[in-house]
């Protein structure tokens, strides 16, 4: 199967419009530098992950370590916006918070940000496996019909049919190490991560069993 979201959008036409709007306004030399910082650079990207990131989450974003997520395909906004979330852990606007992350995030520009992301965007994303038989079922369930009786909606609505993820808004899940995904449900059911409420009410909603269940079955969804 294709993943036909990978998107290849720039991300900060907003700041471009911006700068045009009050262009007359500002000195040129200012206008250059944050029109450059409005644009990915994939070089600039690509370095800050061979350096900085790659030990963790794989050179080319497909980690082999089950607790690292896999970042290679995911889409660029996504992955800006967890990154922006991570640096400021204790905001309101949207929490989320890991010590390994926020730590690293403390010496990342933000312009740095836009380039890394992009970067790992950009990775061919290397399909993962169901492991467990015995709950595939039930994690098919959930993730195409949700759990009506306790108001959880099918994860497909959000996520798509293929797990695959709707750019801008929706993160693909087909391929992530199971381990990571189960992790991040419960940081948005006890509230390390407060980064999107709906998620938070979804994750409240499921059991333990559930949650494995899903999550075993979207890693193997390709
Ligand atoms: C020491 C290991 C380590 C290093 C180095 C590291 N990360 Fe992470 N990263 C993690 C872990 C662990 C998580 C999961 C944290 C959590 O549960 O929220 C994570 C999560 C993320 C996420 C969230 C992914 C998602 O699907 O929501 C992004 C994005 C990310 N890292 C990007 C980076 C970038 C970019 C760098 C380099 C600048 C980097 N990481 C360096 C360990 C690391
Ligand atoms: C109403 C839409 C919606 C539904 C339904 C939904 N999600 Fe999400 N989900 C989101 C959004 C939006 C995010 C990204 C939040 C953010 O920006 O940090 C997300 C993020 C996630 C993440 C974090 C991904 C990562 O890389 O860290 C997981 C895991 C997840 N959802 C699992 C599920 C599961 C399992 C279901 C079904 C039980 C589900 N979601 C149903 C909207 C939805």
């Amino acid at each position: 199967m294709k993943f036909p979201f990978l998107s290849k959008r720039p991300a900060c036409r907003g700041s471009i419009l911006a700068a045009a709007l009050i262009g007359l306004a500002i000195p040129a030399a200012v206008l250059a530098q944050g029109s450059a910082a409005a644009k990915p650079d994939l070089k600039r990207g690509q370095e800050i992950a061979s350096s900085i990131c790659a030990a963790c989450h794989g050179a080319d974003g497909n980690s082999t370590i089950a607790a690292n997520p896999k970042l290679s395909g995911q889409d660029a906004a996504y992955l800006l916006k967890q990154l922006n979330d991570y640096a400021r852990p204790t905001s309101d606007k949207g929490a989320r918070v890991n010590s390994i992350m926020t730590g690293i995030l403390g010496s990342i520009s933000e312009a740095d940000r836009l380039h890394v992301a992009a970067y790992y965007a950009g990775q061919p994303h290397k399909p993962g496996a169901a492991r467990n038989r015995d709950t595939l079922e039930l994690g098919q369930r959930v993730f195409r019909a949700g759990v009506p009786e306790r108001g959880v909606p099918a994860c497909s609505g959000c996520h798509s049919p293929s797990g695959a993820g709707i750019p801008s808004q929706y993160p693909r899940l087909a391929g992530q190490h199971a381990e990571y995904t189960i992790a991040q449900l419960k940081a948005f059911h006890d509230g390390t991560r407060r980064n999107n409420l709906p998620m938070t009410q979804i994750a409240a909603r499921l059991t333990e069993a559930e949650v494995n269940a899903v999550a075993d079955y979207v890693a193997g969804l390709r």
